[in-house]
């Protein structure tokens, strides 16, 4: 099962693992000792969240547009575009999608790290994962090492 996982997602995230654990009725403790056993099997180690609203009222309002502006940013491998969930190319985001963030009011929403974040243009997305160190800026990460 894990392989299988591994091969469609190219990845094995905490969450995977546990369902998995759920449904082979073992401890998850059980699955992460086979995970470091085998090396070809990657546990994603990811620091975020980010959760696109693709329900309808967002979806009116770019809420498509906005998610591949996010996988943009991400630079998500187009290989793994179209599976749920998705790793960032640094590894340190996932990428989810959910038809409804249950804020319809405010659409188009977008989730990071469980706070919701309302009325997102598409010149926000940039800004609003650079802020959350889910990318970072070249410019500012070379003026960072010319410091040192
Ligand atoms: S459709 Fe996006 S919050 Fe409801």
């Amino acid at each position: 099962m894990l392989r299988e996982i591994q091969e469609f997602y190219g990845f094995i995230s905490p969450e995977m693992k546990q369902h998995a654990a759920e449904a082979l009725g073992v401890k998850e403790g059980i699955l992460t000792c086979l995970i470091r056993r085998f090396p070809s099997l990657k546990e994603a180690d990811y620091q975020h969240t980010v959760t696109v609203c693709t329900g309808e009222r967002c979806g009116r309002k770019q809420g498509m547009k906005i998610l591949q502006e996010v996988k943009r940013e991400l630079q998500i491998d187009e290989e793994y575009s179209s599976r749920q969930p998705m790793l960032s190319k640094n590894g340190k985001c996932l990428l989810k999608t959910q038809n409804c963030l249950k804020q319809c009011r405010t659409a188009p929403n977008l989730m990071i790290d469980g706070k919701v974040y309302h009325q997102i243009k598409l010149e926000d997305v940039h800004n609003l994962l650079l802020e959350k160190s889910i990318i970072c800026c070249w410019k500012k990460s070379l003026l960072t090492l010319g410091r040192q």
